[in-house]
Formats: structure tokens, sequence, C-alpha cells
């Protein structure tokens, strides 16, 4: 049974959860590895919309067993919000739900760190969601993080969070002018908190490993995107996790050599949220439109979303860094009304022409782009089920796509609900999975 990690290959919201969505039935174990509350992974099931934050999106299928990793960073309060919500809606948790002994902790002064260093940037401000995902992975890094098993011993927690408060107050009141915490008000909620996740916490990576023994098949879902990686990413304007491929590994306990393959997900133009470069990005009355159309507000914060055109230089270095074997292209209907569609592909940068993504910053951020135009198809692509079914010219837009990027497409996706997904034929993905087809009729 192949393990396959699903790994967004842009700037975030690809589209991932539906892709999960639509894989998980045929997988028994769907884990995250990197990341924290500050994804939001939409999954349309019927009527029913969900918002995931922390939780997998595997989940919303009765008797998935799902892993939230040691490489994800937990805010209790919020995780068992949204454990109540999914409980209230009639998911089943228990027997099914298994959080590492290992992920750290988010803490109160996590998030106020994030807005107060975020205040002090200025200009150069991350535009992070504010959840204190970055703090906690440097205090992790800084070998002063508490991870989930502290919590489970009233003692060592206490112990680490005076070590914490101490240096955090000293932090937030001398170098930011914030607010401070004290011990207190932290420990009394945070060990209900414990009570409350205790019968969920475990060694994840000694279940991933036994589960993978007794011929279980896995899928890892990532978070963010390609672009928002920590090493790979446009830093500093990243996530500070390892969103490529790389992280499913370390951040789950997983070795690579059990890894059997790589599905990437982007949208079929971009999108980005918060600060940073965005050599495609539209400008202007188009932008409004594609944003109206695609309803391109973040899940988690509910900002605008940046949009610009589909940019096969991003993609195929996706493709590098992440050993992508295909790639499932998403939210096709929204460019269904336009008379052009434009693909970028390549930058030009100081009189030459870069056909490989630019690790430095001011080269990324100088970059113009060279576009090749197409025409539009101006049909609707909703309910095709196959690629045969899709207006001439939309096929050849994704034939061009495919071209560019060097890998062939797996699904396409022309709506929110599981029903508008086109499996291509002869992708990996029917290899990995053979009866996905069947599952989507
Ligand atoms: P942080 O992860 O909150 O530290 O934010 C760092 C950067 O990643 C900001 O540009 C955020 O907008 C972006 N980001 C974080 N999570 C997501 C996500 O789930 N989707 C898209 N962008 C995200």
């Amino acid at each position: 049974m192949p393990n396959i990690v699903v790994v967004g290959a842009q700037w975030g919201d690809e589209g991932k959860g539906k892709v999960v969505d639509v894989i998980t039935p045929h997988v028994n174990v769907v884990a995250r590895y990197q990341g924290g509350n500050n994804a939001g992974h939409t999954v349309v099931v019927g009527r029913e919309k969900y918002v995931l934050h922390s939780i997998p999106s595997g989940i919303l299928h009765a008797g998935c067993r799902c892993v939230i990793g040691c490489g994800v960073v937990i805010d209790p309060g919020s995780l068992i919000d949204e454990m109540e919500s999914l409980v209230r809606r009639g998911v089943t948790l228990d027997g099914n739900l298994f959080i590492s002994r290992n992920a750290h902790l988010i803490m109160p002064y996590h998030p106020a760190l994030d807005l107060a260093s975020e205040a002090k940037l200025g200009a150069r401000a991350i535009g992070t969601t504010g959840k204190g995902v970055g703090p906690a992975y440097v205090d992790k890094a800084a070998r002063v993080g508490i991870r989930m098993a502290d919590l489970l011993d009233e003692r060592l927690f206490r112990e680490k969070l005076e070590i914490n408060i101490q240096q955090k107050n000293r932090l937030l009141r001398d170098i930011y002018d914030a607010q401070t915490f004290t011990v207190e008000e932290i420990l009394s909620p945070y060990l209900r908190y414990a009570g409350w996740l205790a019968p969920y916490i475990t060694d994840t990576a000694l279940l991933l490993t036994k589960w993978l023994d007794s011929g279980y098949s896995l899928l890892f879902e990532g978070a963010q995107g390609t672009m928002l990686d920590v090493d790979h990413g446009t830093y500093p304007y990243i996530t500070s996790s390892s969103t490529t491929s790389g992280g499913a590994a370390t951040g789950t306990g997983v070795p690579p050599t059990r890894i059997d393959g790589v599905l990437g997900v982007a949208k079929a133009y971009t999108t980005r949220v918060g600060g940073g470069p965005f050599p495609s990005e539209m400008k202007g009355a188009m932008e409004e439109a594609i944003r109206a159309r695609g309803n391109e507000y973040g899940a988690t914060t509910g900002r605008p979303r940046r949009c610009g055109w589909f940019d096969a230089v991003v993609l195929r270095y996706a493709v590098r860094i992440n050993g992508m074997d295909t790639v499932a292209l998403t939210k096709l209907d929204v460019l269904d009304q336009l008379e052009t569609v434009k693909v970028c592909t390549g930058y030009r940068y100081r009189g030459e022409i870069l056909t490989e993504f630019p690790e430095e910053e001011t080269v990324v951020k100088e970059a113009e782009p060279v576009y090749e135009e197409l025409s539009g198809w101006m049909a609707p692509t909703g309910g095709a089920k196959n690629e045969s079914d899709l207006p001439a010219k939309a096929r050849r837009y994704l034939d061009r796509l495919e071209e560019l990027i060097g890998v062939p497409f797996c699904l396409i996706s022309t709506g929110a609900v599981r029903d508008d997904t086109i499996v291509c034929e002869g992708s990996p993905l029917l290899r990995w999975f053979p009866s996905v087809r069947a599952s989507l009729l």
C-alpha cells in the first residue's frame, strides 16, 4: 500500500483539503507533519462545509486514523475548540485521533510575541496569521519549547513554564513594550487542557511505524505551500516550518525510505496571503475579479488573498524541491469567464531571462514576469468528469501547463464539491490508488 505526501506547490491555499478528502477513502491513515493553526483547510462534504486548522481533514471519513505529528505546533485551546465543534457535528475522535507527545505547544506568549514582532518590523512585516506559530518554532529550535508530553507532567510543566515566563516577560516588556504574563494565569487553563487531551497523546512515530508494518497506507497532509517553506521558500516571507515533502519524514518520524510518492497541489492561477515577493501578481480589476470568483479570502484570518497568474517558474521549482510525481490542479473554473489567460514562463532580471526560481530575496523582488498569453475558453468547466469533456481551449491551457512544469496532472478540480473533480488518465495517482476514479463517479 503506497504512502504518499500531499504538498502545496505555491504559497498555500491551493485546495489541499479537497484533494486529501478525495484520496482519504483509499488510505488508512492521514498525518499532518508541520505548521499549526495558521492553516485553514476547507472541505465541502455534501452541503456541509468544514474548516480544519490543526486536525487532518481525514477525520471527516469514518474509520480513518488521523495523526498530528511531532513537527506540528499545537495551540491546545484552539485544538480543543476544533475537536468540540467536530464532535458536535457527529465526528468520532476517540480511536481516530492521535497526537504526538513531541509536538510543541503554542503558549499564550507566542501570539503576543508574534504580533509585537510584526509591529516592530514595519515595512518588512511578514504578514503572519498572528497565531504564534513562528515564536513557537523559535522556542523549539532554542530548546526552551514545551512539548505535549510536558503537559502531562504538572511539575515539569510548571518548571518549564516558569523559565519561559521569566524570559518572555523581559522580551515583551523591555523590547516590545507589550503585555506580560503570570505563571498562574497560564497554568490553570493549560492543566485543564491536559485533562482533555491526555487520552489522545501518544508516541505517534512508533504507532505509525507499526501501522505501516501491518500494511496500512498513509497520506501525509502538508500545510501551507512550498514557497512558504522555512528553507526553500521566499525567505524571510515564509512560515517557520518545513512545508515541503522532506518535512513529512522529520515531522512524523516515518523514515523517507517509506515514502512512495509526492503529489503536489496547485491552483490554476496563484494566490498569496501576507507580505513578500510575488512575481506574477495581478493588479486592479483582474485581481478583484479573480478574488471575487475564487472567493480568495483567508480561511483562518479572513484576509483578502493577493491573486496572480499561474507561475510555471514557481511550479517547476516546486516539482524539483519536493520530487513531485504529479500535480492536482484546482479551481480551473475560476478562469472560465476570461477572454485570455496568462502563464508566467520566466522572469526578466537585469536584461536576462531566468527560467529557474532565484534564491536571492532581491532578485525575486526585482524579477519581472515574462508571460505567454493563451485564449480563454469562456465556457463552464464545472461538472466535467473527463478531460475530454472540457472545452478545447481549456484542454490547451492544461496541456501547456503540463508541458511547462514537466510532470502530469492527476486531478483537475472544477468546483468545491467532490463531484467537481476530473481524474486524469494514466497519472501516478491511478497507479497508487486504482479505485479513485470509481469512487468519484
Ligand atoms: P505564520 O505562519 O502565521 O507565521 O505566517 C507567515 C506567512 O505564512 C504569512 O505570509 C502568512 O500569511 C502565511 N501563511 C501561514 N499559514 C498560511 C496558510 O495556511 N495559507 C496561506 N498562507 C499562510
